[in-house]
């Protein structure tokens, strides 16, 4: 069902290169809308969290327990990206309308340094940041739930960890999705289960429909439950996790895990054409990132020169240009490098840095700085949103990094560990999974926090929350986050007809505009060709989840038809 809307889209998005004034109102009134709730919402990337959500929202827990609650099922219903393993960022609005963020990224083992990933000749190794034991950094998820539970939770964590515990116990049904990525990465899986106990591995293939019981993942979210964070980094499950690191020459020590800490950071603000935008601080680059970018857009019309018309995908690509060039230079973990975080938001320096963006002609990134890299592109990450009936919103965006991670399996926990250590720049100038380049700021450094893409955003108009959005996707999480923004304001869409519009990515390095499959008519590409840009075909980018706040006051939730996650409202 989705797909064929997502068909609709693509349709539509080829037959309107420009909306003209008489169709906006018969639009307007035409609009197709995701999930409306009138009081709350939450929309992820599986139904099984979603519905834990909403119930916790429904039995009077606000935004923050039903975010913990959805965390949590996500680790045990999507085990590609959702996780205990991993790390994440949150973006967040109290009730009383402040705003926050909480940065749970993992971080560098203690005993990192920067050349771990290279041979004696210098050169990086192949795959060691990316699988297997080395790639991992130290979990954190489980404390930035923790903490997040102990500022803003309103229900005993018990409760909002009982029903991960019920799902992993009685488990859960595979969707096709979920079948055809536990099979393609059955052969990393045996790989790297040093001790056979990886219970993904199946002889035979997984199918949709099959249940999958996660009996040891029940064991430790119950540590987790009665314990607290020392049920994860200390006790059983730690000793776990540093047996797992003894076996594949890991190097988490015990001392990482107990002195790991979720950090509380000022959430990053900026404006765009009316609403306020509230997004994440370095460690991630995405808030700055989009924040440039919407500076960047605030000077164009995209709405007058139409959706994904050749005009807007090439001046948008300009800015997304300039502003991946400045994410690989000047970004990094701000306690470990100084990130120019109010240069490179002021006017000046993004009227000067914008100021060679010619209207029909493509700049080359070489021009820019130089670099040459390839890409090898991945969708993993995963994001929620919600919402409560008490003004609280909460996004959430987390990861493992690639899907299951390193794809190394805890003996006995049931969990796969993140390789979030691809995300440093292992030598500067080589591109990570991504393709992203990056230098000194993110180097790696013992308990440094690796750059991310993840931009957890919310935005408000007039003081009020307005919208909730969030995708995974790696390096494409920024312009995906930016291109629904603009959908929605520019360009007048529903939230649902803004995640299922068909996405474009540039990213400075490599020079190229990649565009979804079906996304963009011969006539567009033509254009984009003749200003000068490199065209590339891809599958589908992202999976967003988000929520649109309505003028009448009720939610708009949208889930992207490329995933099968839902969103759920009253
Ligand atoms: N691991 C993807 C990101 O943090 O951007």
């Amino acid at each position: 069902m989705k797909y064929v809307a997502l068909l609709c889209i693509l349709f539509l998005g080829l037959a309107c290169e420009k909306t003209s004034n008489n169709s906006h109102t018969e639009h307007q009134a035409k609009k197709e809308r995701g999930s409306i709730g009138q009081s709350a919402m939450v929309a992820s990337a599986h139904p099984l969290a979603s519905q834990i959500g909403k119930d916790i929202l429904k039995s009077g827990g606000n935004a923050f327990d039903a975010a913990i609650a959805m965390q949590f099922a996500l680790a045990v219903v999507y085990p590609v990206a959702g996780n205990i393993g991993g790390g994440g960022f949150a973006v967040f609005r109290e009730e009383n309308g402040n705003v926050g963020s909480l940065d749970f990224r993992e971080k560098a083992p203690k005993s990192a340094h920067k050349d771990m990933y290279l041979d004696a000749d210098g050169n990086v190794i192949p795959k060691l940041s990316t699988e297997g034991h080395k790639a991992a950094g130290v979990p954190g998820s489980v404390d930035g739930m923790f903490k997040l539970h102990e500022k803003y939770g309103s229900f005993p964590i018990a409760k909002l960890i009982q029903p991960a515990i019920d799902l992993a116990s009685n488990g859960v049904i595979l969707y096709e999705q979920d079948a055809e990525n536990y099979n393609k990465y059955q052969e990393l899986f045996k790989k790297y289960d040093l001790d056979s106990h990886n219970y993904f591995i199946k002889e035979t293939s997984w199918q949709a429909g099959d249940t999958i019981y996660h009996k040891e993942l029940a064991g430790t979210l119950s540590f987790i439950r009665d314990k607290g964070r020392d049920g994860f980094y200390k006790g059983v499950v730690a000793n776990q996790i540093l047996a797992e690191m003894n076996r594949g020459n890991g190097i988490i020590s015990q001392d990482d895990l107990e002195s790991y800490q979720a950090k509380w950071r000022d959430a990053l603000t900026g404006s765009y054409k009316g609403y306020k935008v509230i997004s994440m601080p370095p460690p991630s680059s995405g808030g700055i990132a989009l924040l440039q970018l919407l500076q960047g857009a605030s000077k164009y019309d995209f709405g007058e020169f139409g959706h994904n018309s050749a005009k807007t995908i090439h001046l948008m690509t300009e800015l997304e240009r300039r502003v991946y060039a400045d994410r690989a230079t000047f970004l990094g973990d701000p306690d470990y490098y100084e990130v120019p975080v109010t240069m490179l938001l002021s006017d000046e320096y993004n009227d000067e840095r914008f100021s060679s963006i010619i209207a029909d002609k493509a700049t080359r990134s070489e021009e820019i700085k130089e670099g040459k890299v390839d890409i090898i592109e991945s969708v993993e990450t995963t994001h929620f949103s919600v919402v409560d009936d008490k003004g609280g919103a909460v996004s959430i965006t987390t990861t493992l990094n690639g899907y299951f991670g390193n794809k190394v399996m805890v003996k006995g926990a049931g969990f796969f560990l993140n390789n979030e250590m691809d995300d440093f720049s292992a030598k500067p100038g080589v591109p990570n999974m991504f393709g992203l380049v990056g230098a000194e700021a993110n180097s790696i450094q013992p308990e440094k926090r690796m750059l991310s893409s993840m931009t957890p955003t919310l935005l408000e108009k007039d003081g009020k929350l307005a919208m909730v959005v969030g995708t995974p996707g790696g390096s494409t999480i920024i312009t995906s986050v930016y291109q629904t923004i603009l959908n929605v304001i520019d360009h007048d869409m529903s939230m649902q007809e803004a995640i299922t519009a068909p996405r474009v990515h540039h990213q400075w390095l490599p020079d190229r505009i990649l565009y979804e499959g079906g996304g963009l008519s011969d006539e567009v590409i033509q254009n984009l060709e003749g200003y000068g840009q490199s065209m590339e075909k891809r599958g589908g980018i992202g999976r967003m989840n988000c929520i649109l706040v309505l003028p009448d006051g009720s939610l708009e939730g949208a889930s992207d038809p490329r995933g099968y996650g839902q969103a759920i409202g009253y």
